[in-house]
Parts: C-alpha cells; structure tokens; sequence
C-alpha cells in the first residue's frame, strides 16, 4: 500500500497450500467409555441431518423462554436471518437466576485464579447477586436498552459480570481486547457510537501491575461521545480519575441492591458487537443477537466438548477479549449451569507449568486452547507438564487455526496421556459457535482435520463457480444453510455484509477459508484466503497493518505478509519502501516503525521483520502481488513474475536483501 492508495491483489493461493497438505493417515477411536456414555449419538446427528430446523427447535428448549417460540428460522430476506423471532428471553436470566432457581445456586460457576495466585470461587448465586447490582449500577448511570456499552478489562470476574450486566438491561456490549492500542479502542467505540466504558484501572502480568485505564483516557481524548468510565481496581496503583466522568467501581456497584427483576427481549435483541478485522483496513463490528446465538453455543459447547455440567471442570484459555471468550468462556459454559476455571495471567509465569498447576489444583476435566499455545509447550518440553497429575483431563478442544499433526500428537501424548479425544474446532467471529469439528464418542479422530459438519449444520467446499468439489479435492470452504448464533449483518454496513460473505458464491455464506476434502470426505481446513493472517489464532488485517506503517513519516510503501512461522502458524512481514528522510538509518527507523505499529495496533500486530527495499512487485494494474512477497519471506524460490510491470523487480529485491 502506497501512502495514498489501498489497491492489492485477492490472494489466490489456494492451490499453493493444498499442495502443502500434510500427509496423515492415522486415526484414533473414541476412548470406549467416552463413546458408552457420549452427549452426541449417532442417533442425534441423523436426526439433526434430516431436519436441521426442527432440530434447532428442539435446541431452543436448553434455554428457559419468557415466551416460547413458535417460530423457527425467518429467511424471507435473505441474507437477513432470524430465529425464533417471537420468543422473548434474557440472557443473563438463562445464565444465572434459573440455574439458581432450579437449586444450583452453590454450585461453582468460576473458579478464579489471579496471575499472583490469588484466587476466588464464585458460585452461581454470588455471581447472580453482582450481576443485579452491576446492572443495577448501570441503569443509575443512564445506561438504557440498545445503548452500547464499550468494556476494556483484564481476565478478572469483573469482566464477565460487566458482560452479563450489559446483557441483563439488553445493552449489547463491545469487548475490546485489553492488549489492543488506545486508537484501536477509539475507532470501535466511534464506530458503534459507545458512551459508556468499563475498564480497569490495570491488571497482573508476571505478577507486575501493568495499567490500562491510561489507554481508556487516551481513547476518550478522540471520543468526545464518552460520557462516563466505570473503574474496577483491581491493581490498587494510582490512577488519574476525570471529575465529572470516572468513577469507581466500588463507589457505584458495591452500595446496590442485588435484587433486580431481568426484563424479557425480542430473540433477535442485539447482545454484543465484537470487531475483527476484515480484508480491508476497517474492522467490521460483527452483530450477534440473543436467542439463536444461546442456543447455537449452548448446544456446541454440550456437543463439541461433551459436557456434563454436575460433574465436569471446563478451562477455556481464550482471552474474553476475543469471540471464544465470549461464547465459550462465558456465554455457553453458564447457559449450560458449567463450573469453568478463570485464568488471569501468561502460561509461564511464575513458571512454565503453570498451567499444568492450574489443571491438577481444580481437577480440569476440558481444556479448550489453541494450537499456538499447544506449540509453545512443546517447545519448553514435556517434562514440565510430566511433574503434575493430568489424569482429571478426559477431552482437550483445540480452535484459531489448523492444529498440524505434530502438535495434535504431542497433546494427545503428554497432556491427554492418549486417552482424551482431541475435538479441532473450526469457526469464525461471524459464526458465533462451532460449525466444523468431530464429535467426541462418534467421530474417528484424524490428527489434522476437523472432519465433519456440527449437527444441524451444512458446510460444503466449492470450486470458483460455487460448484461442490469431489472428495480429494479442494477449494473454499461455504456454509449452505442459516445457523443460529451466525452473524445479523456488520454495525452499520448492511452492504458491507452483504458484500464479505454473501456475494462471492449465489446463497452461500463465504467464509474466507480454503479447505479440501479428503478420500473419505472429512474437512481439511488450509487457511486464509484474502488478504488476512492468522497469528498465534488472531486474525490480522495485511492492509491494516500497512495503513499503520504509510501513516509513519519515514515510509513511503508498504507490503505486509503472512509467512509461516513454527510456533505462531502465520508471522507477520514487512516490506517498506523508505523516504528519502530515512536515508542512512535504516536500521533504528526498523525499530521504530516496529514500535509504531505495535501502538497504532497493538503489540499483537508488530512485524516479526521489516524488510526494506527499494521497489514492491505490483501488477500492470497497480496492485501488489503479495504471493512474490511470500515467496521471498518464506524463503522460498520466487514463482511467476509474467504479469509484473517490471520482472526485474524481484530479481532487485532479493539482491537488496542479500545485500542488506
Ligand atoms: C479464522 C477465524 C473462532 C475462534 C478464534 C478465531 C481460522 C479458526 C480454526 C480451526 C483451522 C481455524 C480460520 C477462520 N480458524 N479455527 N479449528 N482450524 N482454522 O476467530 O478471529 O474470527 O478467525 O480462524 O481461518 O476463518 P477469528
């Protein structure tokens, strides 16, 4: 990208990484006692076959309705989905009051363990009791239904009883990642118009309090919409307070009444906006709403992870910050009346069996992560997980991106002790739930696949003319019919909907992914294929990070790429063209611009390398050609350069490095 000018070429790349595909033919059956006693038979996936909607409907029974549906899925305005759209509901209600209702009000609902090793139970009635006066608090501030209220926290319980306080007065929320930059937080709280944030005045990292309030005040300098910022002190450092719009947490939820009567909402109320980004620069605000988004995770996470909810003590490690932790750290778990564990802090401190602790301390039957993480562990050894007692584990779920045969044999080893399904599953921000993973106590597990279809749900993988491929071969990965937890549309942007998922492909949901189907039809998910990364499973613009870097005065143009990495799945490269201004530090702009891109973004999104070269490869037509640029981050030898404005560029490029 050119200081004025965003053109690139759509990555075209399917056929490269199919060739890339791992050869891997080993399967494993379910455990037979798992398979005796499973949530999902093959009975219910029939059934869930041959009537998806009437299935759905019989899902929509996990929750407890104001007022039942009758309704079912509304299509009649394609791609406009409702379901069941005269059913009334409240979401914090089908969390918390009935769980406590029907006499689980002592079961553990969290077990909370700080980064310094404190750590809290909270059952269900204690944390029904603070999402009343959360919301409570709330309403006292003027928050009202349909408001949107913007949340930037650390993984403390605070956070989630902020959600499910939002959720309980049906003002949807908006979650920003706390390790995003201020101006991050300031573009997605224009977007959807927020005037109320939660935040906290910092967190625990490596047993060190790092603020974050101060991103919450830089944010609101661009946001002159924000009217009030709740506080929760959770670090107790000194914290700069505005007079007339901050105030503490404890001041304004602490003195409430916990009595508060949950008001019923139309299913297709909005619950939360969570942005992610696109292929372009601008984040989208995905919409999820609240009935059908209910019951697609409640049912998923039953599925997928086998849940017994009296007995089980399910970890999902994801940050609530992202959409896992929105449906399976917090939404599913509680709707199905689960115990979960809670985790502030990083994976090796005080020490790189932290986790393995945590799962032996709480007896940790699921564990729900990501392959990056899986990576990580191997690399430390597995003799750090061997000092602990794993044996309470009986299913490991992996999701963000495809988990490679290696790292999947090494969870099941030395975490599973081969003895614990490993469900991959495959879904997006869009999709709210699970759409693709093998059922655990049905599925023949295949180390690298995510196999099959949820119940209930219709994928398919089509050629460029939208036609299904034969199994062995590949293409893109669609979805065929409406879900219940899909997305409603983009905040604001019907078009910009319309135009991502439903336009590539006539009355397909277009997810961005290439897949192949295998000798015997199960999924391979290949990645990526627009112009978006996936970085330790968080998915990254290309072109976002290129705005950031022409925005910085020393560059000219910029190209970003993904590049496979070991440990992270993809890496994040740069090649920048320099100014003239530059000349003769390139070394210390390097660094800089690292930097720079780390607080325009967040330090997720800094490049594992700049390169800097004196020309980009760009078609007649003006657009980049990243694939050339891939080919040379990945050291690989350069493919065809015919369609090149100049076919010497390449050739310059790689002598500037080697130079360099
Ligand atoms: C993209 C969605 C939804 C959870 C976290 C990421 C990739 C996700 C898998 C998987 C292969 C996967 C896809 C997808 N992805 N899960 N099991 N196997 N790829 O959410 O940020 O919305 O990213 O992550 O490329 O499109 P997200």
């Amino acid at each position: 990208m050119s200081a004025d000018q965003s053109k690139t070429e759509p990555a075209k790349d399917g056929a490269e990484t199919l060739s890339n595909l791992l050869k891997e033919d080993r399967t494993f059956p379910p455990p037979a006692e798992m398979a005796a006693n499973a949530n999902v038979t093959p009975e219910l996936v029939a059934r869930a076959d041959a009537d998806p909607e009437a299935f759905w409907a019989e899902q929509a029974k996990r929750l407890t309705w104001g007022t039942e549906p009758t309704q079912i899925l509304d299509w009649s305005n394609p791609p406009f989905a409702k379901w069941f759209a005269d059913g009334r509901l409240n979401a914090a209600h089908n969390a918390l009051d009935r769980h406590v209702e029907a006499g689980h009000g002592d079961r553990i609902a969290f077990h909370f363990e700080g980064d310094r090793g404190d750590s809290r139970d909270i059952t269900y009635a204690e944390l029904t009791d603070e999402v009343c006066k959360a919301a409570n608090a709330l309403t006292e501030l003027g928050v009202k239904a349909g408001d949107r209220v913007g949340i930037y926290m650390p993984m403390i319980p605070e956070t989630i009883i902020a959600m499910l306080a939002c959720a309980r007065i049906g003002a949807p929320h908006m979650v920003v990642f706390a390790g995003f930059s201020a101006d991050a937080l300031a573009s997605r709280i224009t977007d959807c118009g927020v005037e109320v944030v939660i935040t906290a005045d910092g967190q625990f990292r490596r047993g060190e309090p790092t603020a974050l309030k101060p991103a919450v005040d830089a944010a609101c300098e661009q946001c002159p919409g924000v009217r009030s910022v709740l506080v929760v002190q959770r670090t107790g450092e000194k914290t700069e307070m505005v007079e007339g719009r901050d105030v503490w947490w404890h001041d304004v939820v602490d003195r409430q009444s916990s009595e508060h009567t949950p008001e019923m909402f139309d299913a297709e109320h909005p619950l939360y906006i969570m942005y992610t980004s696109g292929s372009t620069g601008k984040p989208k605000g995905i919409l999820h709403t609240t009935g059908g988004y209910l019951v697609g995770t409640a049912f998923t996470h039953w599925a997928s992870f086998d849940l017994k909810p009296e007995t089980d003590v399910f970890w999902c490690a994801a940050d609530v910050g992202w959409v896992t932790g929105h449906s399976y750290l917090v939404y599913a778990p509680l709707v199905n009346g689960a115990t979960s564990v809670l985790y502030e802090g990083t994976p090796n401190s005080p020490h790189q069996g932290r986790w393995w602790e945590i799962v032996d301390k709480y007896k940790v039957s699921i564990l729900y992560c990501a392959p990056t993480a899986i990576r990580t562990f191997m690399k430390w050894g597995h003799e750090i997980p061997a000092k602990y007692d794993l044996s309470s584990l009986r299913l490991l779920g992996s999701v963000g991106e495809p988990i490679n045969p290696e790292a999947y044999i090494w969870f099941r080893t030395h975490i599973g002790r081969e003895n614990c399904p490993i469900v991959d599953t495959w879904w997006q921000t869009e999709t709210g739930m699970h759409l693709i993973a093998p059922m655990p106590g049905v599925a023949e597990a295949k180390p690298g696949s995510a196999q099959h279809a949820v119940p209930g749900v219709a994928v398919a993988v089509v050629d460029e003319e939208g036609r299904e491929v034969a199994n062995g071969e590949g293409g893109y990965l669609v979805v065929k019919k409406p879900w219940p937890a899909m997305l409603r549309t983009l905040w604001g942007d019907d078009q910009r909907y319309v135009d991502t998922y439903w336009s590539r492909f006539d009355g397909l949901y277009f997810a961005g992914d290439g897949a192949k189907l295998d000798e015997d039809g199960d999924i391979w998910l290949l990645g990526r294929v627009d112009d978006v990364m996936n970085v330790s499973g968080h998915r990254m613009s290309t072109t976002e990070i290129e705005s950031a870097l022409v925005s910085h005065d020393t560059v000219a143009e910029a190209a970003v790429v993904g590049a496979s990495d070991p440990t992270t799945g993809q890496a994040i490269v740069a090649f920048v063209i320099l100014r003239e201004s530059a000349t003769g530090r390139e070394e210390d702009v390097v660094e800089e611009l690292r930097r720079h891109v780390a607080t325009e973004i967040s330090p997720i999104a800094k490049p594992r390398q700049i390169m800097v070269v004196d020309e980009l490869p760009k078609t007649r037509s003006g657009k980049i050609m990243r694939r050339l640029l891939r080919d040379i981050a990945e050291n690989r030898e350069v493919g065809d350069v015919s369609t090149l404005t100049d076919s010497t560029v390449m050739d310059q490029i790689a002598k500037g490095l080697k130079r360099g």
